[in-house]
């Protein structure tokens, strides 16, 4: 995961308070900044999959970031509570890291990496395609419909299948302007409440252990 600056990171790895941000707050747009209990239970059953409790605290922040929209000083506060670490160490954490969002974004989100292999395979095309396909002129601006919003990241770990982007939850590879295209539409197309509960918590899948299903060959063996 990409990360937002030094100093903040120093004091994620110490857990060392750093007390309130400063950082201007806006309300929820889901209009609520409390996580239901549903949220926080899942929450607290996180600590066990952990050799060390406080390894929760991103799965936690990631749970709290999509009931939310993104991390309210309530939500970090609550996910604190609920793994009993202290308030201003989940603040840290969710300064850290630039996959983690103290504004409000975009329902769905394009993380499209940047970094030399993803950006040697034509990554600023596949940037300017989303962009275009959602109608944000720079990173972090929120669609008008609200639905979207992009992001320039560093290397994802799936080099290999550049360019590629996480959207949401998952990984998308060898990339194309099409492909872009086609998830939009489909993330504009009305879903049931069964397809959105689905979408909502399927797991981010690692590139390691998720390869592309329909992976075309770039090369051909010869003689
Ligand atoms: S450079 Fe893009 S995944 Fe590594």
């Amino acid at each position: 995961m990409s990360t937002k600056g030094t100093s903040d990171a120093k004091d994620a790895e110490n857990g060392a308070s750093k007390g309130p941000s400063d950082a201007k707050r806006a309300e929820s747009p889901h209009g609520t900044n409390a996580l239901p209990e549903h949220v926080l239970e899942e929450i607290r059953e996180l600590p066990a999959r952990y050799p060390q409790h406080r390894s929760a605290v991103m799965p936690a922040l990631d749970l709290a970031q999509e009931e939310v929209g993104y991390l309210t000083p309530e939500a970090m506060s609550e996910v604190a509570a609920a793994l009993d670490l202290d308030p201003g160490y989940v603040e840290g954490v969710a300064t850290f890291y630039t996959l983690f969002h103290l504004q409000p974004i975009g329902r769905h989100r394009f993380y499209v990496c940047t970094n030399l292999s993803c950006s040697l395979r034509g990554s600023s095309e596949i940037v300017e395609h989303v962009k275009k396909a959602i109608g944000v002129r720079e990173a972090g601006e929120v669609s008008k419909d609200g639905l979207f919003s992009y992001e320039e990241v560093e290397c994802l770990g799936a080099c290999e299948y550049a360019p590629m982007m996480r959207l949401d939850h998952e990984y998308y590879y060898d990339l194309t302007p099409e492909t872009i295209t086609a998830l939009v539409v489909e993330r504009r197309a009305p879903l049931s409440a069964a397809a959105k509960a689905s979408r909502r918590r399927t797991p981010v899948a690692a590139p390691d252990k998720a390869p592309p299903k329909k992976r075309v060959p770039r090369t051909k063996k010869i003689g």
